[in-house]
């Protein structure tokens, strides 16, 4: 390892441990079952009351390729700014995150063991084009 990527690393490190993120920068994407199916279901449940009236599942899609690359959580951050955009911010943190698990598991995203959460490591996931 030369002296500026271990620079790199120990701050990228260290900006984890700020965040309270529990793992050391690891690439991971959205293909990477990153979410449980439990937040699926209930993911399905909020975007029934909260999003299906305004946008169709196609407007996701364009909405996911749109953010290729970028890390989920600012698109975490973006929608709870905005969304639903009659009432922004009016749901809890919990059902943002589900949500987000619901609308990438209809774009053909699979679920894993480890439950979606803002406060931990979701910087570091990537969003894949559908
Ligand atoms: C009252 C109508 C309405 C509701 C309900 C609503 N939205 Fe939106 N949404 C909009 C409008 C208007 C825009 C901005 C214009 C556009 O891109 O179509 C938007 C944009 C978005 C974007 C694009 C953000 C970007 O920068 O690319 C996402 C993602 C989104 N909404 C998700 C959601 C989610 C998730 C919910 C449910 C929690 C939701 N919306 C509920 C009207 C709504």
């Amino acid at each position: 390892m030369n002296r500026s990527v271990k620079l790199a690393t120990s701050l990228l490190f260290s900006a984890g441990l700020v965040l309270g993120v529990q793992t050391a920068a690891q690439a991971q994407t959205v293909e990477d079952g990153v979410f449980t199916q439990a937040q699926v279901d209930s993911g399905k449940v909020v975007y029934d009351a909260s999003c299906k009236s305004c946008h169709n599942m196609r407007f996701y899609r364009d909405t996911l390729r749109s953010w290729n690359s970028q890390p989920l959580l600012y698109l975490w951050e973006n929608i709870l700014g905005t969304m639903p955009a009659d009432n922004p911010g009016s749901l809890m943190y919990e059902e943002y995150t589900d949500v987000i698990a619901y609308i990438l598991h209809e774009n053909g995203f699979p679920t894993g063991d480890t439950p979606l959460d803002p406060d931990n490591g979701m910087e570091e996931i990537s969003i894949v084009a559908p």
